[in-house]
């Protein structure tokens, strides 16, 4: 991975683009996640620019709660987990998006540096031009990574007392055993003295899990059909949005909702390497969002090598808010 730009937005904010894959390796991680029997697409695509916008507008949602569930849970229990993080100099932001949930954390925290970190580097340029005119003494470090695959940072995040701010149960979006893996990396990122505060959903039932992931709105049917536009624009594709409708399944056994996209009809579609049919029903899964017990996600915690693990919930019991040193 290599440093490949370097934007100076302002007195103290920079923002690093790392590249961690080209366009071709995109196209062929989308190949072959379609030629699969059960076709998937990695949730990674859900998010070009569009994309997140959309998802911006689910945390809106009336049905969409883990947004309001988690600031509950930082507005009424702000106090104490700032008590459990202690001091911090860095802050690093997984999934920073628009910055605006680690802001809102600030005036408790006080980080002396900010390191929002994202996959989409063309919203993070604009969040963190957003956030460098709002706190111009603050250091801030953009950086524009597939955290998913790699946590090596640029040698301008400082190494002390680092938190890892990893919030909105986006460690939902990988499976059991990456999940677990991604607390492994962030435990060895963390540096001696570093903590972790991250939000996680909850089990609960399909009747408020299902609506959630498939509004009255058709936000998320947005959010979810629009990665068949982004797919056709990275590989040529001819998918058409009319052909599939967004299907959001709680799966009890594996504790997960599924998002999918099922094709209407018997249709066919232009693949780099040829067509792909798609029998009327068959479909393409999208994403899953795990959901936890909050006792397994705390011995996930210590089984990745964390310590002095704290825990909040909001009022209804649905959210889960973890501090722990590493
Ligand atoms: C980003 N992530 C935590 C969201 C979730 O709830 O799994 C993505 C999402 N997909 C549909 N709605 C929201």
């Amino acid at each position: 991975m290599s440093l490949l730009q370097q934007s100076p937005l302002g007195t103290r904010s920079a923002l690093y683009q790392l590249h961690s894959e080209s366009t071709s390796d995109n196209k062929q991680e989308l190949v072959t996640g379609l030629r699969q029997s059960q076709a998937q697409i990695n949730p990674k695509f859900l998010y070009d620019a569009l994309g997140s916008c959309l998802f911006d507008a689910i945390t809106q949602v009336p049905e969409y709660y883990p947004t309001r569930c988690e600031r509950e849970v930082f507005d009424h229990h702000g106090d104490a987990i700032a008590a459990a993080v202690g001091r911090v100099q860095t802050m690093i932001d997984l999934g920073a998006a628009d910055c605006m949930k680690a802001q809102r954390l600030f005036d408790r925290l006080r980080p002396e540096q900010y390191v929002p970190v994202d996959i989409s580097v063309d919203y993070l340029k604009t969040s963190v031009m957003r956030v460098a005119a709002l706190y111009p003494e603050l250091d801030i470090v953009g950086v524009g990574i597939d955290f998913f695959q790699t946590l090596a940072l640029p040698k301008q995040v400082r190494p002390d007392g680092r938190l890892f701010f990893y919030p909105g149960s986006s460690i939902g979006n990988l499976n059991v055993t990456q999940a677990q893996d991604m607390l492994k990396r962030i435990h060895e990122a963390c540096g001696p003295g570093g903590k972790l505060l991250l939000g996680v959903d909850r089990v609960k039932s399909a009747a408020i899990l299902e609506p959630a992931y498939d509004d009255a709105l058709g936000v998320t049917a947005a959010f979810n059909l629009n990665v068949l536009r982004h797919a056709n624009r990275l590989m040529g594709s001819n998918f058409d949005i009319e052909d599939w409708a967004h299907r959001a399944i709680f799966n009890v056994d594996e504790s997960r909702i599924e998002m999918h996209l099922e094709a209407r009809h018997r249709l066919k579609v232009k693949l780099p390497d040829g067509d792909r049919i798609f029998e009327q029903g068959e479909s393409i899964h999208t994403e899953s969002s795990y959901k936890y017990q909050p006792e397994q996600f705390s011995q996930m915690l210590r089984d990745a090598g964390f310590k002095q693990i704290s825990h909040w919930t909001d009022s209804k019991e649905w959210f889960s808010v973890f501090a722990a040193v590493a």
